[in-house]
């Protein structure tokens, strides 16, 4: 392969050594990052695909919305750097910026902020969804469920091509998903719903739609409040990540954003994306002590044992996550402020990182923690269960979600996602009866 640079537009040559035949590819550039090649006429110009398992080296889409330099542990949101969000937004303005492009201004925040009220209530039948499922289901079945039923219940936003319709699902899907996540918790522990307060922020009304009884009042701690918000925009974008891509691939064959969105939940429940807040506290629960730490990351090390350090690692970070550093001070602070001491499970993650950071294997690969490493004990710490952890990542993220999935829409260039593969399996062969078989 080489690079040819000149007056015209850059490009790659390839040469298939088989027939010594050159061919030619455009380099495209983006506004950061690395340049991509364009692979688009590889098959029809040569014959052949690329093979790409996970995606490692392929890029999906074009896409405006986040930036990630992994190498260098950045993270931009249309081009505010995370820690600056997390320290001066909120979850909303945030919200805004993902999904249409811009910080709001004044007035545009307060006419978002009133259109997502609007919508915080669920349809009154969907009460019934509920019921059907066992009471000790895990919350993200009861969400994979209650969103994909949410396209059966709002006819008036199905149709794709209306950009109008699309913000009314958009807006339906970032405001109803703390109903569906607090009511998923209140039916698993017998409690009655609490429905939603809209004088309230985004993140004060998520947890009081969670912590609210109807006996008694419940004021909404400010502590709590500002670290749901942060725990909010941290978790609200991440680029192309499998639940993205998930959501991506499955509205590109045109199918309905409730639908698409119930993808992205199935697919951020997995312990290798979303379910690892609840995996890193299941691990620091299980090793218990500082001592049993070594034991623990000599698992992580065997390659014959499946354990892996939970809350460490990145597809694309080989630097510190900086939702991590986030979380981290978030970590302390809510602890602080909650008059938390001496939190056993903060001490063990804390000694954890440092010894793994120490460690050869973990420096040679570059596995630093990522952001689920401290979420779950801020959420513990918060009096969130674990089994909710991940359902609260869905709630966060599903702006995310549709910000990505209203671009890919709008993208002229989109097409149904449709990945070819290396076959090798059986080559032609005849049907054998079934008296004939061996
Ligand atoms: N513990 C021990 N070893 C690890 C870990 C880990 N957490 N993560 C990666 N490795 C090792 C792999 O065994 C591999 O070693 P090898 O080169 O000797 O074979 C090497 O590091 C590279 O790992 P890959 O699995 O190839 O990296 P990949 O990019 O495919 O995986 C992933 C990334 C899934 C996040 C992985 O690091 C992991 O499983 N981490 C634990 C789960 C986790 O915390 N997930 C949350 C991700 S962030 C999010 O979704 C919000």
């Amino acid at each position: 392969m080489s690079v040819n640079s000149g007056a015209s537009k850059e490009s790659v040559t390839f040469t298939d050594n088989s027939t010594g035949k050159s061919f030619n590819f455009p380099l495209l550039p983006g506004t950061m990052g690395p340049k991509v090649i364009d692979t688009r006429a590889l098959y029809g110009e040569t014959g052949h695909f690329t093979y790409d398992p996970g995606y490692t080296s392929t890029g999906s889409c074009e896409s405006k919305i986040t930036f990630i330099d992994g190498d260098k542990g950045v993270l931009l949101h249309r081009g505010y750097p995370i820690d600056q969000l997390a320290e001066h937004s909120d979850h909303l303005e945030v919200c805004h910026l993902l999904l249409k492009g811009e910080l709001p201004t004044a007035s545009e925040k307060e006419k978002f902020e009133d259109g997502i009220r609007r919508h915080t209530m669920v349809h009154e039948q969907i009460n019934y969804f509920y019921r059907g499922f066992r009471r000790d289901a895990h919350p993200m079945a009861v969400m994979c469920g209650v969103v994909g039923a949410l396209s059966a219940f709002y006819h008036d936003s199905l149709d794709i091509n209306d950009p109008q319709q699309r913000m009314i699902a958009s807006f339906r899907l970032i405001a109803k998903m703390p109903t569906i996540a607090a009511w998923a918790y209140k039916y698993a522990i017998g409690q009655p719903f609490i429905y939603p307060r809209n004088d309230l922020s985004f993140a004060e009304n998520f947890l009081h739609m969670m912590f609210a009884t109807p006996c008694e009042p419940y004021n909404v701690s400010p502590v709590l409040a500002k670290a749901m918000d942060r725990i909010l925009i941290l978790h609200a974008d991440h680029e192309q990540n499998a639940s993205t891509s998930t959501v991506r691939l499955a509205g590109s064959s045109g199918a309905n954003p409730y639908a698409c969105i119930a993808a992205g939940i199935a697919s951020l429940w997995g312990p290798a994306h979303g379910g690892a807040n609840e995996a890193v506290l299941t691990m620091l629960t299980q090793i218990g002590r500082k001592d049993r730490i070594p034991e623990f990351i000599a698992k992580a090390k065997d390659k014959n044992d499946p354990f892996r350090l939970m809350g460490f690692g990145h597809r694309v970070y080989k630097n510190y996550d900086p939702r991590a550093t986030v979380m981290q001070k978030t970590c302390h602070e809510v602890l602080d402020d909650l008059g938390v001491r001496d939190e056993p499970l903060l001490e063990l993650a804390m000694e954890l990182e440092r010894i793994a950071l120490e460690d050869p294997y973990f420096v040679e690969r570059k596995l630093y923690p990522n952001v689920d490493f401290y979420s779950g004990i801020i959420f513990r710490a918060m009096g969130i269960p674990v089994s909710l952890f991940t359902a609260l990542f869905a709630v966060a993220r599903t702006v995310g979600w549709v910000s990505q999935w209203n671009e890919m829409i709008s993208d002229p260039e989109q097409k149904i996602g449709r990945p070819r593969q290396l076959y090798t399996g059986a080559t032609p062969r005849d049907y054998v009866p079934l008296h004939a078989r061996g």
